[in-house]
């Protein structure tokens, strides 16, 4: 099956990606044989949106809120007098209203996906597909890919878990390449990565975390580069962007000289994916929407994969809002003081007499920090057992959860703690303080 025959991807659409390097890489060779030959989904509301609509087996009455009024046309469900009301005021209910939830979301999703590309400077929203946080999205990628009991994919630890969870629940194989540990600084060891991708058979999928989590390291694009034109290897690499807006900001704010984002590969390779979030920057977690950035032909195959209608109508609404112009002043905002908070969090680390290095390149909103098991001026030593302690009496005592890493590859003794507020931040670092003496 060549690129022109997926089905649901326009002819013009496959000759541009087929123009993209490299020689080497064919997606239709990664991607299962069941899945390339998967229809859209289909349904007559993709051909007609208004009328009288009978045709999804929706509720014509509307939708069962209590204390929400029903919008004309939705028709009132009897629900209101006496009912626990949900919403705040007669807006608030106004506006649950105007989102039309007794009906399947229509597939504009208020424009989220055009609005995407631009901001990623992409060509049109066909390079991008929504899923229900970008976790879907990295399951996505390994069930098109992977075929179960056979195939394997590549991780580079340490990094986030999920990728091997999902590996594991689709019965794939993980082959471990680590990051350069020493000296905490995390980078790709990209020699190693390219012997074991060419003398491991079967590697589908190569993820990398950029910021890495835990590491905080954003990964240069030369070396993703070099992954993606080296010719005995013809897999695809995911690159995972979670916290990429902060190393954006700093770029916007002339703090960094180089594109931080591998979106800006998309425009020259075909073998690379790129996975971000609104869970981090956008400070959106609780809506579950995660983007996955490709080529068209590659976007395609996934959208006929996934479930119809992932993404709801709130969290369409909530995105399209989060992504208008003011929404992107406040998200930059934001992400600008959370830096600030940053900085002042490893400040203070630094004063504290019981931690020692800060590992990894503090190019997200975490920061990873070692415990010792004395004062750093009597010759402390990271200790998991320290770390441990203080993970357990700050949660459990004093009420402030941290997450101890000291258990990966690289992080004895480190705690992973994430960016506060000021407030937060300052009682982080008392009780750190008092806990480790
Ligand atoms: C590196 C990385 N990728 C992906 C995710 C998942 O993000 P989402 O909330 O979009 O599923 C996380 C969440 O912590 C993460 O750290």
């Amino acid at each position: 099956m060549t690129a022109s025959a997926i089905p649901g991807l326009a002819p013009q659409a496959a000759a541009a990606v087929a123009q993209l390097k490299p020689a080497h890489f064919e997606l239709e060779r990664i991607i299962r044989p069941n899945i390339l030959s998967l229809a859209p989904y289909r349904c007559a509301r993709d051909d007609y949106q208004s009328g009288i609509l009978l045709d999804a087996n929706e509720n014509s009455l509307g939708h069962s809120l209590p204390g929400a009024s029903q919008a004309s046309g939705s028709g009132s469900n009897g629900a209101g007098a006496g009912a626990a009301s949900l919403t705040a005021s007669p807006a608030a209910a106004a506006a649950i209203d105007a989102l039309g939830l007794n009906r399947y979301p229509d597939p504009s999703l208020f424009g989220v996906k055009p609005t995407l590309a631009r901001l990623r400077g992409l060509p049109s929203e066909d390079h991008v597909m929504l899923g229900v946080g970008s976790d879907e999205v990295l399951d996505l990628l390994q069930r098109i890919t992977c075929r179960p009991g056979q195939d394997k994919i590549m991780i580079c630890p340490p990094t986030y878990g999920m990728y091997s969870v999902c590996a594991a629940v689709n019965d794939v194989q993980v082959v471990k390449v680590p990051l350069k540990t020493a000296g905490g600084d995390f980078g790709l060891d990209v020699p190693q990565i390219l012997k074991t991708l060419a003398s491991t058979p079967d590697i589908r999928l190569l993820f990398l975390c950029s910021p890495g989590n835990p590491t905080g390291t954003l990964l240069p694009l030369d070396a993703v580069r070099e992954i993606l034109e080296f010719p005995d290897w013809s897999g695809l690499v995911v690159v995972d962007e979670a916290y990429i807006d902060f190393a954006e900001e700093e770029l916007r704010l002339g703090k960094r000289a180089e594109q931080p984002s591998a979106t800006s590969l998309l425009s020259e390779y075909k073998n690379v994916v790129v996975t971000q979030t609104l869970s981090k920057a956008f400070g959106l977690a609780a809506i579950r929407l995660g983007i996955c950035y490709g080529s068209p032909a590659l976007i395609q195959i996934i959208n006929n994969t996934k479930a119809p209608y992932n993404i709801s109508v709130p969290t369409a609404h909530l995105a399209s809002l989060a992504l208008s112009p003011e929404g992107l002043d406040l998200m930059r905002s934001n992400v600008r003081l959370l830096m600030e908070n940053r900085d002042e969090l490893i400040a203070g680390l630094k004063q504290l007499q019981c931690t020692g290095e800060i590992l990894g390149a503090n190019d997200a909103n975490f920061v990873l920090v070692q415990v010792l098991d004395k004062a750093r001026a009597d010759g402390g030593r990271p200790s998991g057992e320290r770390a441990e302690m203080c993970y357990k009496r700050m949660a459990e005592e004093r009420g402030l959860v941290v997450r101890n890493r000291s258990k990966e590859l690289g992080c004895a003794g480190c705690l992973r703690i994430t960016v506060g507020t000021k407030e937060e931040n300052a009682k982080c670092l008392e009780l750190m303080a008092e806990l480790l003496g």
